[in-house]
């Protein structure tokens, strides 16, 4: 029970990563609040979580790239469960042209899917950064990625549809600096920032590219959701209450 009656939301809670947080934060005996663009496609998922965990779940439409969706959803959380311990980052917006080959990608999309991913990080660290502020202390998590570091490894998308946008590079590199950034603003004001950056997630994947991907591994090769909720765990509690500003690779050495 180390999230003991931590309130946390996470955005982008009906996603492969995001479903895995918010079972991973109820079973540490935290209270957890499933925010997304869109939460009607898992209804049966929020129906499982409100009978398994009465008073610890909470779900709602959020959308991270407009103030007044985020500040109608802190002043809901703050008045149903009296305050709000920490915010993690994990949505994923992207327009419909997102991961084409470079030559293919129009300045729109590009600064599209730039403005959404990075300015909606941006704005609910913001909007939550004023109220942990207000409320003396909290704790932002941002999702990052091994691709926010590293170089692209175009070779593990040899023989399938797939590539790395180098949309998706640029808003990761981006968002692990923007991490620094808020940790280094808000390090006098009890909240800290860090940022948890997986490698691949497992989610049928073609064959092909799980082979290539998992040859630069250890141990396990692609992760499964869970492999990342647990360092989000760590991250949330106050067993990490001294870290701040730093960005965590998991990724079963992929990156080496
Ligand atoms: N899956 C991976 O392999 C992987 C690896 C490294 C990092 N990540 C990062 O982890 C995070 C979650 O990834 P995922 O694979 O679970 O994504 P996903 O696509 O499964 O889920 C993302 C969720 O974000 C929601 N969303 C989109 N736009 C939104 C908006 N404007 N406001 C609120 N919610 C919005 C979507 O509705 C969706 O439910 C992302 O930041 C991603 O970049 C994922």
């Amino acid at each position: 029970m180390i999230l003991e009656n931590k309130v946390v939301v996470v955005t982008g809670g009906a996603g492969l990563l995001g479903k895995a947080f918010i079972k991973e934060i109820l079973i540490s005996g935290g209270v957890a609040i499933l925010t997304d663009i869109k939460i009607s496609s898992i209804k049966g998922f929020i129906n499982k979580m409100n009978r398994d965990y009465p008073n610890h779940f909470y779900a709602t439409k959020m959308d991270i790239t407009k103030k007044l969706s985020i500040n109608s959803v802190i002043k809901i959380i703050f008045k149903k469960f009296g305050g709000i311990d920490c915010l993690v980052n994990n949505a994923y917006p992207k327009n419909k042209n997102f991961g084409k080959q470079v030559e293919d990608v129009s300045y729109r999309d590009f600064s599209d899917n730039l403005s959404t991913h990075v300015g909606g990080y941006f704005l609910t660290s913001q909007q939550f950064g004023i109220f942990f502020k207000k409320h003396k202390g909290g704790n932002i998590i941002n999702m990052g990625s091994v691709y926010g570091t590293l170089p692209p490894r175009f070779q593990i998308y040899k023989n399938t549809a797939m590539t790395l946008p180098v949309e998706y590079s640029s808003i990761k590199a981006s968002i692990i600096q923007m991490t620094k950034y808020f940790a280094q603003y808000f390090k006098k004001d009890k909240i800290r920032v860090n940022c948890l950056s997986p490698g691949g997630i497992k989610d049928n994947q073609p064959k092909a590219f799980v082979s290539a991907y998992n040859s630069f591994c250890s141990k396990k090769g692609m992760l499964d959701p869970n492999d990342v909720a647990n360092t989000l765990i760590f991250l949330i509690s106050d067993s990490s209450k001294f870290i701040t500003g730093q960005n965590f690779i998991i990724d079963d050495g992929f990156s080496l």
